[in-house]
């Protein structure tokens, strides 16, 4: 029946109405139903049904469990948060702000792939394996898989060898498909039997199937979920490109990041160099894992010690910065904080660029209540210098130290650090892994520390040699510390 073929879908969370609704039933979000094709359930069965092989029940023990086989991409930094290179038949999707790299790197990546022989047909193309992991496959390994293709929908194949040729990539072997619509594109994933696929993007992607058009959330579940079928079919690594929506959420429905097997995540500020990417979710490896890149002429090179590269260079501390240092995955980082009080009109405002705004208001309210610092009247914007985005509350303290520094137009001490969370009574919380923070910087040469007193060093130790560490328990003893110092 003709009223049966179309259905309402949220564009948050993936949830069905029959009919159009401003708010949706399902996560309440509003204005997100957006008209789809309805589909059988037999084909939305049929969708899933062959993602994972049945196989005879058995034990857990019986199952002879080795570990995946990955084959590194070349680029260390990008290994490092895929948990050590692309897994056979695994589905990647990355998203990122437009301009931020996507296409680059991973041209990059297919062209190092190729380079070193991602291939086990036959002899591998290239004499050299990839470096630091397992190689190039046995022969028979990946049922005759080789090679790689790079499936564009947003550029045409001269823009994307336009692209290679400023790369230094020259005499690339890395196949190019211009192709936008699905059943071509598993077609072609079927006769070239390439080792790794990229789709860039799968926005731009459509199936016949479906009248919606590309982009759509129904044409982005649909082919999404065909692609990842054939991935696993095949054993062909797929990584999908995916837009990001103005909040900064990958676009499409939440279902797409269930489906795939790794979400990775780049970030950074467009205007500065480095970039960013994170790993937020990875069936293969740790999450929050980052590897860290520096944009150049030449496309994207990783950066192996990344500790200091956001601090900004003042010859004397000014006020309103203070420097963190930040635990990401299994580096220490340090990032400066910057904060801006200035007297605001009858509402002030609050913003907040790579912290969380929420927490900047809660802050506040601490920093009044507890410490006796206030900013009823004040506007305050606070900022992690370089683009890099910190969600973890070990930064509480360092924002507060700045806000206050700011505020009184004092500058807080030349090499000082501070970290540690702060809770609503006022409290210092240790954060996480607090000696190998205190020992990078004891390493970058600052001299004073204000810590958290769960996290200072109970002995001497040598890594901390030239750093003074003032263990505190509360916020109003930080900021008595502080204005001693
Ligand atoms: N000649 C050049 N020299 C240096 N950097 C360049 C040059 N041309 C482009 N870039 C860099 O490459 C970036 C574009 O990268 P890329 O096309 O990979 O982004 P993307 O994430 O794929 O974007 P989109 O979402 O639009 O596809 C630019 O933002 C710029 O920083
Ligand atoms: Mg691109």
């Amino acid at each position: 029946m003709a009223k049966d073929k179309t259905q309402y879908t949220c564009s948050e969370c993936g949830g069905n109405s029959p009919k159009w609704l401003g708010k949706c039933p399902h996560c309440n979000a509003w204005n997100t139903l957006i008209e789809s094709v309805a589909e059988s359930t037999a084909t939305a069965k049929n969708r899933f049904a062959s993602l994972a092989k049945t196989a005879e029940v058995t034990t857990l023990a019986d199952i002879d469990a080795t570990d995946v086989q990955r084959t590194p991409t070349g680029h260390d930094e990008l290994d490092r948060v895929l948990g050590g290179g692309i897994v056979e038949g695994g589905v990647v999707l990355i998203g990122g702000d437009p301009g931020i790299g996507k296409s680059t790197l991973l041209l990059q990546a297919l062209d190092s792939l190729q380079r070193a022989g991602m291939s086990d047909a036959g002899p591998p193309q290239g004499t050299k394996a990839p470096s630091g992991g397992s190689g190039p496959r046995a022969a028979g390994q990946r049922g005759g898989l080789s090679g790689t293709l790079y499936v564009t929908g947003e550029e045409s194949g001269a823009q994307v060898a336009l692209r290679s040729r400023r790369l230094g990539l020259d005499g690339s072997q890395v196949s190019v498909l211009a192709e936008i619509q699905l059943e071509k594109i598993l077609a072609t994933l079927d006769h070239v039997k390439p080792a790794i696929a990229v789709i860039d993007s799968i926005q731009t992607v459509y199936s016949e199937q479906l009248t919606s058009a590309p982009g759509s959330v129904a044409q982005v579940r649909e082919c999404a979920a065909h692609l990842t079928r054939a991935a696993k079919a095949s054993g062909t690594a797929i990584v999908l490109v995916g837009h990001v929506t103005k909040e900064g959420a990958l676009a499409g429905p939440r279902v797409l990041e269930h489906m795939v097997d790794t979400v990775l995540y780049f970030e950074g500020d467009t205007h500065s160099s480095f970039r960013l990417i994170r790993a937020i979710k990875n069936r293969f490896g740790a999450v929050n894992e980052i590897g860290v890149f520096a944009m150049t002429e030449k496309g994207l090179k990783g950066v192996s010690n990344p500790s200091a590269i956001f601090l900004s260079q003042h010859s004397e501390p000014v006020p309103g910065s203070c420097v963190m240092v930040t635990l990401e995955g299994t580096r220490p980082m340090l990032v400066e904080i910057q904060a801006l009080v200035d007297s605001g009109g009858p509402s002030p405002r609050r913003l907040s660029v790579g912290l969380d705004r929420d927490r900047l208001a809660m802050l506040l309210a601490v920093l009044h209540r507890h410490a006796g610092v206030a900013c009823m009247d004040q506007d305050v914007f606070v900022n992690a210098v370089g683009g890099v985005r910190i969600s973890e509350p070990a930064a509480d303290l360092a924002v507060m130290l700045a806000i206050t520094s700011s505020l009184r137009g004092k500058a807080l001490p030349k090499g000082f650090i501070a970290f540690g969370e702060v809770g609503l009574a006022g409290e210092v919380r240790p954060a996480p892994r607090g000696q190998e923070r205190l020992k990078e910087a004891a390493k970058l040469g600052f001299s004073v520390a204000v810590v958290p007193k769960a996290n200072a060093p109970k002995k001497n130790d040598k890594a901390f040699e030239g750093l003074t560490i003032h263990p505190v328990e509360r916020i109003e003893e930080a900021m008595n510390l502080v204005r001693s110092l």
